[in-house]
């Protein structure tokens, strides 16, 4: 074996064990010139054929181009290697795991008063109701005196509010809906109004001086007692189920004639809700003719009708925010 060949061999052990030991790809280039550059130990080696015997030269010539040929694929392979290398660690670095749960965020709720008005605007929507709405802020005439309700009449005694230096007031009832709807549309009418009502209560168990009512209002010509006590019926058994109900005479000023309603619940009866044949003074104000048109209204408490169906011991509860308590609904 010639010297040349000896080195030849030796060159493609050391760069196969150089190469396959390269860290990443800037390395690896270094060995490329390293072994296979102009400058090379490769190109170093073959100065020497000029020194060989003419004889042995092609059979130099020959290993010289494999030995070359062997570091060069080494090179290849090497090369991908690192780039697959390089791919798979980029890859495992930026893996998106989607089956990794989500950062939790609590997702709230609605409010139990707002989930009972939800609830009983859904029962009259499908009725045909239109939802209609009026402001908290109200004046006497809204208020008490389009309802029947002059300035010296008895009735105001239960409802105290709050008056503003203006001369307006906090709205007492959702009844004051009754009228703007009316003077604003001819009938036939069938609306539902919920809203804040305010008044000078003094707060306990069961009161509040601000709280919720929904109203109720149906003109049309022909309506009768009967088709408030159905629609009424109706609305009582999709709020509690298929339970005894009771009209009981009652009195207000826009009614005539005025009926309370109770529920038999839990072996009791309770009241929940004031209604009656819309007065003919109420009509009379908005300028509908009472003898073409007749209508029902009724009127109602959102708390005490959530303090019944979730059996509610305070209402100053519904009010406080304790997430404690409003989580349960
Ligand atoms: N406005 C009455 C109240 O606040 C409730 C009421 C009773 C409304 C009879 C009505 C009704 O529409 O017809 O106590």
């Amino acid at each position: 074996m010639t010297d040349l060949e000896t080195q030849l061999t030796t060159l493609e052990q050391a760069a196969q064990q150089t190469i396959s030991d390269a860290a990443d790809l800037d390395q690896l280039e270094q060995h490329r010139i390293q072994f296979l550059g102009k400058r090379g130990q490769l190109s170093q080696i073959l100065k020497g054929m000029g020194k060989l015997d003419a004889a042995d030269r092609p059979r130099i010539g020959a290993i010289a181009n494999q030995v070359k040929e062997a570091v060069q694929s080494c090179l290849e392979q090497k090369r991908s290697d690192l780039q697959n290398e390089q791919i798979q660690a980029r890859l495992a670095s930026e893996t998106l795991d989607v089956t990794m749960p989500g950062t939790y965020t609590s997702q709230g709720h609605v409010h139990p008063l707002n989930g009972m008005i939800d609830l009983a605007l859904d029962v009259f929507v499908g009725l045909g109701y239109t939802v209609a709405r009026g402001p908290e802020m109200e004046s006497d005439y809204y208020n008490f005196q389009a309802l029947n309700t002059p300035p010296d009449h008895p009735a105001r005694d239960m409802a105290d509010t709050f008056y503003l230096p203006d001369g307006n007031l906090l709205r007492t009832h959702t009844s004051s809906v009754q009228i703007r709807y009316m003077e604003e549309h001819d009938p036939p009418i069938r609306i539902v109004a919920p809203g804040r009502c305010y008044r000078r209560d003094t707060e306990d168990a069961t009161h509040a001086a601000v709280f919720h009512q929904i109203e109720l209002l149906a003109i049309d010509k022909g309506l009768t007692f009967t088709d408030l006590r159905g629609t009424i019926k109706v609305f009582l058994e999709r709020m509690f189920g298929d339970v005894p109900i009771r009209f009981r005479a009652s009195y207000f000023p826009f009614t005539e004639p005025s009926a309370e309603v109770d529920v038999q619940w839990k072996g009791r009866w309770l009241e929940v809700l004031g209604c009656g044949m819309v007065d003919p003074n109420v009509l009379k104000a908005v300028g509908y003719d009472p003898e073409v048109y007749t209508g029902f209204a009724a009127g109602f408490g959102v708390e005490r009708f959530a303090m019944v169906l979730h059996q509610i011991d305070d209402i100053r509860r519904l009010y406080t925010s304790d997430l404690r308590f409003l989580k349960q609904f």
